[in-house]
C-alpha cells in the first residue's frame, strides 16, 4: 500500500497576532528552523517522499521560495492553495487529486513532536483500511479534540470542551484510507464555520474503523504564544 504524506498550513494564525500580520505562522522560527521543517523532516525520515503542502493564498508564494522542490529535503512537493480558511477538513479535501487513490498521512504544520513516525506508520500499513490518529496526555486538554473512552475503545471526539472528558487530547499527525475524501463531502461547518476533522474522526469511529496511538515522547503544537514558547524549549537547539 503506498502512502503519501500531506502538510497542512494555512489557516490565520491569528492567535499569533502581530507576529502573523506579514507572514505565515508555519514559516516562523522554532529552534532554528522555520515551523514547518519539523513535520517535514518527520514526514521523510519515516520514508514519505511524496507531500502536498497546503496553504493559503496570501503566503504561497513565501512558502514555496522556502521549500522549492524539496531536493534540499530529499523529497518531493506537490502545492495546493486554500482560498479561504475555512478549516482542517477543509483543506485536507484538498488532497484528493494528489492522493490518487494512495493513503495518506496527514500532518498539522504547527505540530512539533519527539517520536519517529515510523512505528505509527507500520501499524497503519498494516491495519490496512479505516483512519488512526495519536493521543497525547496534557494538563490543558480543553484547547484540543479530546477523546472519551469506554475502557480501552474510544467512542467519541469532542473538539474543544469546556469541562474535557478525559486528559487525551489528539495530536495532529492523522492517518487515512481513501474513503476520507467521501466522508469529508457529507460534513457541514462546525459553530465556529469550520469543516472539522473531528467530525471526520466521528464518522470513523461510528464505521468502527479508527484506531489510535499514544505518542510515547514529547508533543506539542506551536499555535498560541505559551505552546510556541514551549516548543522553543522542548526543541532546545540553542
Ligand atoms: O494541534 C492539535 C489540534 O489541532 C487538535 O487537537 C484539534 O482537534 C484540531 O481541531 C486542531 O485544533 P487547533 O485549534 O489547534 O487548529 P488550528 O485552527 O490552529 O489549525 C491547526 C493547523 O491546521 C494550522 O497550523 C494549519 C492548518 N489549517 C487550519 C485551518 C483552520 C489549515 O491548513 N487550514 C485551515 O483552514
Amino acid at each position: 500500500m503506498k502512502l503519501k504524506g500531506v502538510i497542512l498550513a494555512g489557516g490565520t494564525g491569528s492567535r499569533l497576532y502581530p507576529l502573523t500580520k506579514v507572514t505565515n505562522k508555519h514559516l516562523l522560527p522554532v529552534g532554528k528552523r522555520p515551523m514547518i521543517f519539523w513535520p517535514i523532516e518527520k514526514l521523510v525520515n519515516s520514508g514519505i517522499k511524496e507531500i502536498l503542502v497546503v496553504t493559503g493564498t496570501e503566503h504561497m508564494g513565501d512558502v514555496v521560495s522556502l521549500l522549492g522542490s524539496g531536493k534540499d529535503f530529499g523529497c518531493n512537493f506537490t502545492y495546493k492553495v486554500q482560498d479561504e480558511p475555512k478549516g482542517i477538513a477543509n483543506a485536507l479535501s484538498l488532497a484528493e487529486n494528489f492522493a490518487g487513490g494512495s493513503n495518506l498521512v496527514v500532518i498539522l504544520g504547527d505540530n512539533i513532536f519527539e517520536d519517529s513516525l515510523e512505528p505509527y506508520v507500520h501499524r497503519f500499513l498494516n491495519q490496512g483500511e479505516g483512519a488512526r490518529i495519536i493521543l497525547k496526555k496534557v494538563k490543558n486538554p480543553e484547547r484540543f479534540g479530546v477523546a472519551i473512552f469506554n475502557g480501552d475503545k474510544i467512542t467519541k471526539i469532542v473538539e474543544k470542551p469546556e469541562i474535557p472528558p478525559s486528559q487525551y487530547a489528539v495530536t495532529g499527525v492523522y492517518f487515512y484510507d481513501n474513503g476520507v475524501f467521501d466522508i469529508i463531502r457529507t460534513l457541514k461547518p462546525s459553530e465556529r464555520g469550520e469543516y472539522e476533522i473531528s467530525d471526520v474522526n466521528n464518522e470513523y469511529i461510528k464505521r468502527n474503523k479508527l484506531y489510535a496511538d499514544f505518542f510515547e515522547g514529547w508533543w506539542t503544537d506551536a499555535g498560541t504564544f505559551s505552546s510556541l514558547k514551549r516548543a522553543q524549549e522542548l526543541v532546545d537547539e540553542f
